[in-house]
């Protein structure tokens, strides 16, 4: 495809309203994204009546502070996308029938995109939000060199491994049998007495100066010797036992099930606590991307890079560890910037650029679907 391509995205499948508009599938000409936090600070967690709530009257202002910030018209735009799935299904339901809404009046392709396949996609979007100086996209020649690829997304309803042969290709070799990575931090955080949004903060806590990250022996879930699936539900128990202390077990009276309290929550356990959980959570991902990458050379396949997306890579020891494993590994990494980790509209309309050219659109009977397609 040659010129301009311009794909407005629209997201809406949790707490977040977002539109972007992207050129080519790497140029963001802008993305605007509006937070729900407010919203849903008091309740510790996101409320999903009153997410789609806000969706409904933010959505059309979104959109529209997007095509203003990108200087273009509707009418410029070659196709629209949304994220139709997965997600809360009030959420997803908003931004499905604005963007329907629009192709269908504006008489532009419809294409729905899988939020969870969008995360990947995310790495490759550029800080800049102006064409590159020779008007060229920087990424958009170099998927060769990025193909076959490892994926991981690691969000607040996922944490999963991908092989990717395309960008619309791809094979799930692993997935969480319990929490979301993003969901592990959001509990522990509640349990350590972090506000809402537990993430960030958990992660700002850990980074204190002087933080003590091996306080305690924390379970990194390693599942069966050769398992590429994660399971995060033993490590947030085990941090709930450093706060509130080991529970006596019903079936044993003996003297060693007794209660055992813990030691009193001071400011600099809970920093410790924080930076320990944080060790172990990273090191269980890392490990499972090291098993992933080692069976995959087993069977002859050398992925080139190392794609990566979803709210926790905008963690602080995630990131660092990333580039460490991917440098010694010698992949490629794709880490999204800090803006496009967290939910955002522009990994969509950069995906949709693929399936664009790929002549995969949707037709008006597009549906939002809870669970992820990949
Ligand atoms: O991708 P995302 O915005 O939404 C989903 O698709 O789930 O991810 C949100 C998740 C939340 O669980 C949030 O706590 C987590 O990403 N998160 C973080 C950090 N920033 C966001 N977790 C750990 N460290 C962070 N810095
Ligand atoms: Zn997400």
């Amino acid at each position: 495809m040659t010129g301009s391509a311009l794909i407005l995205g629209i997201e809406s499948s949790c707490d977040e309203t977002a539109a972007a508009i992207v050129d080519r599938g790497v140029v963001v000409r802008s993305s605007v994204v509006a937070s729900q936090n407010e919203i849903h600070t008091k309740y510790g967690g996101v409320v999903p009546e009153l997410a789609s709530r806000a969706h409904m009257e933010r959505i059309m202002p979104v959109i529209r502070r997007a095509i203003e910030e990108a200087g273009v018209t509707l009418d410029r735009v070659d196709a629209i996308a949304v994220g139709h799935r997965p997600g809360l299904i009030g959420s997803l339901l908003i931004g499905v029938a604005a963007a329907k809404a629009l192709a269908w009046s504006l008489g532009k392709p419809l294409i729905g995109v899988d939020h969870v396949q969008a995360h990947l996609y995310a790495g490759l979007l550029g800080a800049s939000t102006e064409p590159q100086s020779d008007g060229a996209p920087k990424a958009e020649t170099g998927d060769h060199e990025l193909f076959p690829a490892l994926g991981l997304v690691v969000s607040g309803g996922h944490t999963s491994i991908y092989l990717l042969r395309s960008w619309l290709e791809l094979q799930r070799l692993g997935a969480t049998i319990d929490d979301a990575l993003g969901e592990a931090y959001d509990k522990v955080a509640t349990i350590l007495g972090v506000p809402f949004p537990g993430g960030p903060n958990l992660d700002r806590l850990a980074q204190t100066p002087g933080a003590n990250d091996r306080i305690e022996d924390l379970p990194i879930s390693r599942l069966s010797p050769t398992s590429l699936d994660f399971s995060f539900s033993g490590l947030k128990t085990a941090m709930l036992y450093q706060v509130r202390g080991v529970p006596e077990h019903p079936a044993h009276k003996r003297a060693e099930s007794r209660y055992v309290a813990p030691p009193p929550l001071t400011d600099e356990r809970r920093r410790d606590l924080a930076a320990t959980f944080q060790r172990a959570a990273v090191r269980t991902v890392t490990l499972k991307l090291e098993r992933a990458l080692e069976q995959l050379r087993q069977r002859g396949v050398h992925p080139k890079s190392l794609l990566t997306g979803g709210g926790v890579t905008a963690n602080s020891r995630l990131r660092t560890e990333l580039a460490v494993f991917a440098s010694a590994q010698q992949l490629t990494l794709a880490l999204p910037h800090m803006a496009y980790c967290v939910d955002n509209a522009a990994m969509l309309a950069g995906l949709a650029f693929h399936h664009l050219q790929a002549g995969r659109t949707s037709d008006l009977t597009l549906e939002p679907v809870p669970t992820t397609a990949c």
